[in-house]
């Protein structure tokens, strides 16, 4: 496409109506059924969403409040009881979809499973009774370290079933990031496999778990393994169990738990500013709810309907919309192990052919992945079958919507752009795709019951068109209940930045914003220290404290540059211990030691070795200036506070 016509859709923001063949057949149909939803939900939301609670969930018994908000603490359906895994499961059996695929699996090296509802309703009893033969309780906390494999999935499933809440790390974290999260959440059992394959080479999982069990995760009893790979691994006495082992002992007899609404349902962790990785708790009746009717809405997700949602199970997207709100639905969901790698560039294309997948979902890093590889890969495979492609994770550059919509889509297909985080549970703002007419880059309005806002500093609202904070102002089920074991963090991290003229908190997402005249949001990226390599949020204070734990850096900034591909890229700057010279092989041991102490993702893009760093009087360090500096730009704006200025003539030059 000539640069001229993406100018044009950048300045003129071309509006993408719905096509009339989707939105006929749409669960929203068009634009004024959307603002009915939205007013009537905004009207009045508990009535809105205990509607809904009771036309989408199965109920073991009733809820006698709808809401119970005490900023900000928000309980939701108090005093119903359900089961996340009765809703994703039980339910479904006796309907004609006991025999639907409920997970069609497709392995890297090119192995397949498909799981109906009822086979997998079998295997999650099987997994739960394995669980309670270790020992397991309801309440106790079972970590997930797992690579792509529908054990993930049963695993999850099989702890909501026992209400044993789940903490699933994602499989390229280090065993030292997997350590603390097992400390911080007190884990009893970890949940892995002797590996999983990854880019071709087999990744050794086990060995990680046995790593962090070294250096001390005291709360931990007992390690089930299932077999992925059969590469060797050691087997600890007592401690260690393989899953194939456990299966023969135990019968398939295991009915859900019921749970209280707010019974704790998982554990996520993820980075802040400040710290370590906070542990943000979701529960259960307010998260199946939110997920599943979000699930059903955007992804206008019908029986008939293949979905295909890439992420990994260890983040909050795989959670949500590969396993949680599609399972509720009783819909096909599609897990796959393998990632694009250079041995088959093609490997999604080839998914959505061999099942023709109809709804896809993926993130712009990905995208421009693609764009990279060049478009005769995807046109050499059939894509005929799908009808609504996604994106999350960050804002989207218009130039790879326009490429997803013509390459991928055919220009058929409605892009649900879905902005939401970790701490929201669900998707917070997209268009729906029978309804919303799209813009290139913009995530369009709230969901039905979201009341967003982008207000400044003292709380209010700006105008149209002006940059500022965004903000959730009301309630929502599925939003997050606390950081385990900090509810001081909770409340300092989202709801003491901002607060409405009266007094009222508002949920801080850490998001930078505006809102145009049509009503669009436009995501601009974090405020806060917060840098997102390919969608993936990395705290620049977790990385700085990686560095400064090597034995040759005495001080360490972090921050991240623009980068083509994975939207931010991550910049070191390093002051060494006197006894230390700069060298090259030093900066790679450096990189090394961050993916030691944390996993691949952390890894730097560039350390720069400096003499001393960019600081206030007050010793703050002034990232704008090092953000420039990686960027490659000039230094702009005020500089006076700087206590040593000729720290950044040093810095400018290099070593
Ligand atoms: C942060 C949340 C939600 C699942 C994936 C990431 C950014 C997410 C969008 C979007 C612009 C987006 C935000 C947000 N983000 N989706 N559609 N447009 N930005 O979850 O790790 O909790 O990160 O991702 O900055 O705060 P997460």
């Amino acid at each position: 496409m000539p640069d001229s016509t993406i100018e044009s859709i950048l300045h003129e923001e071309r509006l993408f109506e719905p096509p009339a063949p989707f939105s006929d057949q749409a669960y929203v149909r068009s634009r004024r059924e959307y603002e009915q939803l939205y007013s009537k939900a905004t009207a009045n939301p508990e009535r809105f969403w205990a509607e809904q609670a009771e036309q989408e969930l199965h109920w073991f018994k009733k809820w006698d409040t709808i809401l119970d908000w005490q900023p900000p603490f928000a309980k939701w359906f108090v005093g119903g009881q359900l089961n996340i895994s009765y809703n994703c499961l039980d339910r479904h059996l006796t309907t004609w979809r006991r025999n639907k695929a409920a997970i069609i699996w497709e392995g890297e090296p090119g192995d397949s499973r498909t799981l109906t509802y009822g086979e997998l309703h079998r295997e999650v009893c099987l997994f739960a009774n394995a669980m309670k033969q270790l020992g397991i309780q309801k309440g106790d906390r079972v970590a997930i370290y797992m690579p792509m494999i529908p054990e993930a999935a049963i695993a999850m499933l099989a702890c909501a079933r026992i209400g044993a809440p789940h903490s699933v790390v994602f499989g390229g974290f280090s065993s030292e990031a997997l350590r603390d999260r097992l400390v911080d959440a007190q884990a009893k059992l970890v949940v892995t496999a002797d590996g999983g394959f990854r880019k071709d080479k087999v990744i050794a999982l086990k060995e990680q778990v046995d790593l962090a069990l070294e250096h001390g995760a005291p709360s931990v009893a007992n390690v089930l393994v299932v077999e992925r790979t059969k590469a060797p691994v050691t087997m600890v006495q007592s401690r260690d169990h393989w899953w194939h082992d456990l299966k023969s002992q135990v019968t398939a007899d295991c009915p859900a738990e019921p749970m209280e609404s707010e019974d704790m349902l998982f554990i996520l962790y993820t980075s802040g500013s400040t710290g370590k990785p906070k542990g943000v708790v979701h529960t259960t009746g307010g998260y199946n709810l939110y997920t599943h009717l979000t699930t059903k809405w955007i992804f206008d997700l019908k029986d008939t309907d293949v979905y295909w949602c890439t992420a990994d199970v260890g983040w909050i997207t795989g959670h949500s919309y590969i396993v949680y709100g599609p399972l509720s639905n009783g819909a096909t969901t599609v897990m796959y192990e393998g990632v694009p790698r250079p041995s088959n560039p093609g490997c999604f294309w080839d998914v959505i052919e061999k099942y023709g997948v109809n709804i896809f979902y993926t993130a712009p890093t990905a995208i421009r992945a693609f764009i990279r590889m060049g478009e005769e890969i995807p046109n050499a495979r059939n894509l005929s079958s799908l009808r609504l492609l996604g994106t999350v994770g960050e804002p989207i550059n218009p130039e790879a919507w326009m490429w997803y919509h013509r390459v991928i889509g055919k220009e058929r297909c409605p892009i649900v752009d879905t902005w939401w985080q970790t701490e929201t549970g669900g998707i917070m703002i997209t268009p729906l795709p029978g309804a919303t007419a799209t813009k290139p880059g913009s995530c369009t309005r709230p969901f039905p019951g979201i009341v967003a806002d982008v207000v400044d500093l003292e709380g209010q609202p700006v105008a149209d068109n002006q940059g500022g904070y965004l903000v959730i102002k009301h309630p929502w089920p599925s939003m997050i209940r606390d950081v385990y074991g900090d509810t001081n963090r909770f409340r300092r991290t989202y709801w003491e930045h901002l607060t409405t003229a009266d007094g009222q908190p508002l949920y801080f997402a850490g998001d930078g914003a505006r809102r145009d005249s049509d009503g669009y949001y436009w995501v601009m990226g974090r405020v806060d220290d917060v840098i997102s390599v390919s969608g993936h949020r990395l705290g620049t204070m977790e990385i700085e404290s990686a560095l400064v734990s090597h034995t040759s850096v005495a001080e360490a900034a972090v921050v991240g540059r623009p980068d083509d591909l994975t939207g931010e890229a991550i910049f070191a700057f390093v002051v060494l211990d006197s006894q230390q010279a700069p060298s090259e092989a030093l900066a790679q041991a450096l990189k090394q030691h961050v993916i030691q102490e944390i996993g691949a993702i952390a890894r730097p893009a560039e350390i720069r070795f400096t003499d001393a760093l960019p600081k206030t009087r007050s010793g703050k360090i002034m990232r704008r200036l090092l953000r420039s500096l990686a960027a490659g730009q000039e230094i702009s704006g005020d500089t006076s506070t700087l206590e040593d200025r000729t720290v950044l003539d040093k810095l400018r030059g290099g070593n």
